[in-house]
């Protein structure tokens, strides 16, 4: 019998969910690559493993007994990574990390999560805006960064993993919440609180705006996202932060997005690090991490 690990994901995916489609979607591939593994591991064992009966497929007995070894076998695979982890060390270490003040609203997930596969890892967290994370960078004092667009002054290597959209928000009974395509100039009448000198996320904006030719007219300038949500909610001033630090506050209608001309604004998250950099084999696991799961772990 021959037959790829990769034909035995699929067959435990099939049979774990009953459903071509389902296991598709989980294994992020099209619902015929899903049919033409199974055919040919049906070929190469010579039997069939599923019947279809109206709608519903079922496991045969031969099935059943394939998809037990397929079990067994992704749990001795996933035992091996575990020892062999171990022995690299990945599982043991404090790693340092230096985030943006605005990537904290997702940070402690991510590593949460990482957390709860790699048990042994502790973290020192630095949260700081983006002019504090140039500074790590040039100390050179942290095992990785993670911010937005990197700067081209540094040799650094980064590394993309989510998007950071910057939306406009308003007190949720503001006269502009809930118009469509609202024209910048009637958006820029207004006065804004913004973050610090320093932020990414003012950096950001102040280029979105010079590059239209046009100008924001500040009332306030804060060093959190929290003190500009609650500012906004306060009616002092309109504001524009990452859609990262609004869960609450759009759930409980504490703060409407407006939807401007043009927005959101489009930024990324990186992960950075000077380059040439010797990273510990933990430090290499979590950025490998970050990079494949984030995007799941943060809805
Ligand atoms: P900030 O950084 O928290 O300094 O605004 C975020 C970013 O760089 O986008």
């Amino acid at each position: 019998m021959h037959v790829t690990l990769r034909q035995l994901t699929v067959l435990e995916a099939v049979a774990r969910n009953l459903s071509y489609t389902k296991a598709a979607d989980e294994l992020h591939l099209t619902q015929p690559a899903v049919s033409m593994q199974i055919k040919q591991i049906e070929e190469s064992v010579g039997i069939p493993l599923f019947e279809q009966i109206g709608k519903k497929i079922f496991l045969t007995q031969a099935g059943k007994e394939m998809y037990n070894y397929a079990r067994s076998i992704q749990q001795l695979i996933s035992e091996a990574e575990t020892v062999i982890e171990d022995i690299k060390g990945i599982k043991h270490g404090t790693l340092t990390i230096a985030v943006a003040s605005t990537a904290n609203y997702f940070a402690p997930q991510i590593l949460a999560a990482f957390k709860e596969r790699y048990g042994g890892i502790n973290f020192s967290l630095d949260v700081t805006n983006r002019e504090g994370l140039l500074q790590h960078l040039e100390n050179n004092d942290t095992d990785m960064v993670i911010m937005g667009q990197p700067p081209r002054h540094m040799d650094l290597e980064s590394e993309f993993f989510m998007e950071n959209p910057l939306v406009a928000i308003a007190p949720p009974d503001h006269p502009m919440v809930g118009r469509r395509n609202i024209p910048m100039d009637d958006f820029l009448q207004h006065t804004f609180i913004v973050r610090e000198q320093g932020s990414g996320t003012r950096t950001a904006i102040e280029r979105f705006f010079s590059d239209r030719g046009k100008e924001m007219t500040t009332s306030m300038s804060m060093s959190s996202n929290e003190a500009i949500k609650q500012a906004v909610q306060a009616g002092l001033g309109l504001g524009v932060v990452s859609i990262h630090t609004l869960d609450m506050e759009l759930e409980l209608k504490r703060l409407a997005v407006l939807e401007v001309e043009s927005f959101p604004i489009l930024r990324n998250w990186y992960i950075v690090h000077r380059k040439g950099k010797r990273l510990s084999p933990a430090a290499i696991s979590l950025k490998k991490f970050i990079t494949h799961n984030a995007k799941n772990i943060i809805h």
